[in-house]
């Protein structure tokens, strides 16, 4: 199966494929995936999603995701999309569940 990265945003979801380097917010605006965001800095926490699938092809978090998220939110697979960078190709589910 080819790698694909599924992007689950507000309303449109596209499966688009894995570029290494770029994180899952980038992904989505580059695709037109209505992604929320606002700072892209880590800290807003609007671009939070649920990594549904293929954690361990993303980027260990940052020290932003660190200080914005709760532990609880680490375990239940929560990442924040703009802090979320793809390492290696892979299938990846990521849908944007923001706490509003
Ligand atoms: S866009 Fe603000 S935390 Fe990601």
């Amino acid at each position: 199966m080819e790698p694909s990265l599924q992007l689950i945003g507000r309303t449109i979801t596209k499966t688009v494929e894995p570029k290494v380097g770029d994180s899952i917010l980038q992904h989505a605006i580059q695709h037109g995936v209505d992604w929320q965001h606002l700072c892209t800095r880590g800290t807003c926490a609007r671009c939070r999603c649920l990594i549904e699938a293929g954690s361990e092809y993303l980027e260990d978090p940052t020290e932003a995701e660190y200080r914005r998220l709760d532990p609880e939110e680490f375990e239940e697979g929560y990442r924040l999309g703009c802090q979320s960078i793809v390492k290696q190709v892979g299938e990846i589910k990521a849908r944007n569940k923001t706490y509003f």
